[in-house]
């Protein structure tokens, strides 16, 4: 075994960041995740793609917190996610989300300033929050002098840098975003693409993102899943699933997405 070989098997045998084990969710009669298990681990960014209706902002939701399932378990480095408010502060300042669509994720209300500043706020993280909102956007490429600015004047780009930067303002460890460029026009998405290829870069950042674009988590994640109908069809390191898309599911996604 080389030493890379060595590091990579001990970081997976070391406990997951996050994990689901057998997660089932029914909405009414739609059954939405079918014992679905998957597991992020530090340092390995994981990248889930599958059709429309298949799961993939489920499985976000429910690692965030923000769902319950109907069955099955959620671990948070290996123990149950956290309910107490101590514990659950821990958890939010580890574990970030960038929501699907920023445009209702942004509070047209607040400025820039105060909507970045907000999960330092509500996390009561200490230290000077004004500096760390002006080094956030800078990290996303914006100007610390917008930050008097209210959503409704950025564009969409902007928006979806805004909403990065407010993740990233209590320094996750992982940074979960659903379909972070898919609304971008193709420009838009190669400048933000690059954003989060230097963030994973100078921050050390694990990423687990949901997106129909296989060559964005080609770039950016050295896992893969893939979801159908609720289901895992297919989950490893990217290069393998993409070298040989085993499953004709896989196969015929795959064909079916332009590959950057
Ligand atoms: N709150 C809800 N109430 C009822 N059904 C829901 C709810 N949330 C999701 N579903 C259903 O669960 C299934 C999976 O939805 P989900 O949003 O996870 O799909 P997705 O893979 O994120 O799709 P997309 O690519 O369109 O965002 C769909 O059939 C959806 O209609
Ligand atoms: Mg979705």
């Amino acid at each position: 075994m080389s030493e890379k070989e060595a590091q990579m098997s001990e970081k997976l045998n070391s406990t997951p960041l996050l994990e689901l084990e057998n997660v089932t969710r029914d909405f009414g009669a739609t059954r939405a995740l079918d014992s679905v298990s998957l597991a992020v681990y530090a340092g390995r960014s994981s990248g889930i793609v599958g059709e429309s209706g298949a799961g993939k902002s489920t499985i976000l939701n429910i690692l965030m917190g923000l769902d319950t399932p109907t069955s099955g378990e959620v671990r948070f480095r290996g123990a149950p996610l956290p309910r107490t408010r101590a514990d659950l502060r821990t958890f939010r300042s580890t574990v970030q989300m960038v929501f699907q669509d920023p445009r209702s994720s942004l509070d047209p209300r607040m400025n820039v300033g105060r909507i970045i500043a907000e999960p330092l706020r509500s996390l009561k993280i200490p230290g000077d929050h004004r500096a760390r909102v002006d080094e956030v956007l800078k990290m996303v490429g914006l100007e610390p002098d917008m930050t008097s600015r209210f959503p409704a004047q950025f564009s969409g780009g902007q928006r979806q840098r805004i909403a990065i930067a407010r993740a990233l303002a209590p320094r996750p460890e992982l940074l979960m975003a659903d379909e972070p460029v898919s609304a971008l026009d193709v420009s838009v998405k190669a400048q933000l693409v690059q954003v989060l290829a230097e963030l994973k870069e100078n921050l050390g950042l694990t990423m687990l993102m949901v997106s129909h674009d296989v060559g964005i988590v080609r770039l950016l994640c050295e896992e893969m899943v893939v979801l159908r109908h609720g289901h895992v069809e297919e989950a490893g390191p990217t290069d393998r699933i993409l070298a040989s898309a085993t499953q004709t599911y896989t196969r015929e996604l795959l064909a079916a997405i332009p590959v950057l």
